[in-house]
């Protein structure tokens, strides 16, 4: 067997509707050829995010209807505050509606103008807050993960090299370094251990707090078990314990690996950081015990927050993505190598080899795959990160033309996703039929949640 068969077996059902080619064919011209602006229900297998998307188990609804409510002093937030103190050590526990706010109350009390926040690499609402309170996002990841053919391992490290060159040059002037884990912008590749306990080393010598971005930190702790040198006997749990032990305080997305719809929490060991974040939490999110979040949430997030550990879950949920990947890569089908954890990012550029950047041969991509198939995925090149350059008139790309397809958390089945890469392989045969795209609209900002477009002929 290619794909363990999934530890749990479903006692509720969520219909999702097939469409005509010809349904989905009036969807994209009103949708302007963008799968954002879809109905979701319109779409079969909706593989556009890994968050908030995931489903909950018994254990997680049960805890929903016991979720206290109190807006001072919740039970449901002991609960939670306890489970994020066991797992992660730190002391202090602020809850958060999302992860980009705890970003925003972080990067707004640490940043300022001519300073920089150093990362393996920041997902891209961690650029925009740290950006947003004027200081520089500077990336660091190893070179390696700028080769997605490269099957190398651990490809989500940071440039250790670099890391100590900046930390000695901007002395003074970084106010933290962040390891984000798995790395999601770089194809959901993992961190080593060894990768973290250097980086920590580093920034102890040079004075500068470590936070890890841990919205995924189960799925990377299962890469250590099975991939680095030592881990194999130990469980996940001990695993994360010791990740978390090498830093001074880290932020979650919920949303991902604590297996919830919506949440999140910051963490750490300095207590006067934590009481000037937590005078701001009141100011926009709430009360310090339950931080825009219902108790039920809580409640949820602290089942969840174990049930993201558990050693079958993970390797069915690991082995589910890599199953998807490997049929992509049996036919040929280029992608991020290794596949990371939460989603198979599909070389668009090679895939769509007629089409040139400045037609955004990611998006072409998307299209055909909601055209011929009602699934959708996202692009993640040109149209994200692109821009025309005002003064020459010419289209400046990023690096990679991908599209993602992030695997939702115990959603779909192996035959959902054998429907995909099925899907995929009969696009590929004819893939030379896919038309380059040219913007009608776009936003001034962020443009490819509103841009519209159509086909070149
Ligand atoms: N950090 C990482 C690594 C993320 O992947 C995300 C969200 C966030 C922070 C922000 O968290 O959405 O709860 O506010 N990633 C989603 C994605 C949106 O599709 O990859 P949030």
């Amino acid at each position: 067997m290619r794909f363990p068969a999934e530890p749990f077996r479903i006692k509720v059902v969520e219909k999702i509707r097939r469409t005509t080619r010809d349904e989905r064919e009036q969807l994209l011209q009103r949708a302007g050829l963008n799968v954002f602006l879809i109905p979701s229900d319109s779409i079969y297998v909706d593989l556009l995010t890994d968050s908030g998307t995931g489903a909950m188990s018994d254990q997680q609804w049960a805890g929903l209807m016991i979720g206290d409510e109190s807006y001072a002093g919740s039970k449901s937030f002991f609960k939670f505050e306890a489970a994020i103190r066991d797992i992660t050590g730190f002391p202090n526990v602020i809850p958060t509606h999302q992860g980009r706010v705890a970003e925003n109350l972080l990067f707004s009390t640490i940043c300022s103008e001519g300073t920089t926040v150093i990362a393996n690499t920041h997902f891209d609402t961690t650029r925009a807050n740290v950006e947003a309170n004027r200081a520089e996002a500077l990336d660091l990841p190893v070179k390696e993960a700028l080769d997605p053919s490269l099957g190398k391992l651990f490809k989500g490290n940071m440039d250790l090299v670099k890391l100590e060159h900046e930390l000695k040059s901007r002395k003074g002037h970084v106010p933290l370094v962040v390891m984000t884990v798995t790395n999601n912008s770089t194809g959901g590749q993992p961190v080593s251990m060894e990768n973290v306990r250097a980086t920590s080393k580093l920034c102890k010598q040079y004075g500068v707090p470590f936070f890890i971005d841990c919205a995924r930190f189960a799925e990377n702790c299962w890469f250590i078990h099975e991939l680095e040198p030592g881990y194999k006997g130990k469980a996940i749990l001990e695993i994360a314990r010791e990740l978390f032990s090498h830093a001074d305080g880290c932020w979650m997305s919920a949303k991902k690996d604590a297996l919830v719809n919506i949440g999140g929490f910051l963490a750490m060991n300095d207590s006067d950081l934590s009481r000037k974040l937590q005078q701001k939490l009141i100011l926009i999110e709430g009360f310090p015990t339950y931080g825009g979040l219902a108790g039920r949430d809580l409640e949820a997030i602290a089942v969840g927050l174990y049930e993201g550990m558990e050693h079958d879950y993970l390797q069915y949920r690991t082995a589910q993505v890599r199953f998807l990947g490997e049929m992509l890569l049996d036919a040929g089908i280029s992608i991020v190598r290794p596949v990371g954890g939460h989603a198979v990012f599909i070389d668009a550029r090679s895939f769509c080899e007629h089409i040139p950047p400045e037609q955004f041969p990611g998006v072409a991509l998307t299209v055909a795959l909601y055209r011929e198939a009602g699934i959708r995925g996202v692009e993640i090149g040109s149209l994200m990160f692109g821009h025309t350059d005002p003064k020459t008139g010419k289209h400046v790309g990023p690096h990679l033309e991908l599209v993602r397809l992030a695997i939702p958390r115990r959603v779909y089945t192996t035959s959902h996703i054998t429907y995909v890469a099925e899907s995929l392989l009969e696009i590929y045969k004819s893939r030379e039929k896919i038309k380059g795209l040219r913007l009608t609209y776009e936003a001034p900002v962020l443009r490819h949640f509103t841009a519209r477009m159509e086909e070149i002929s």
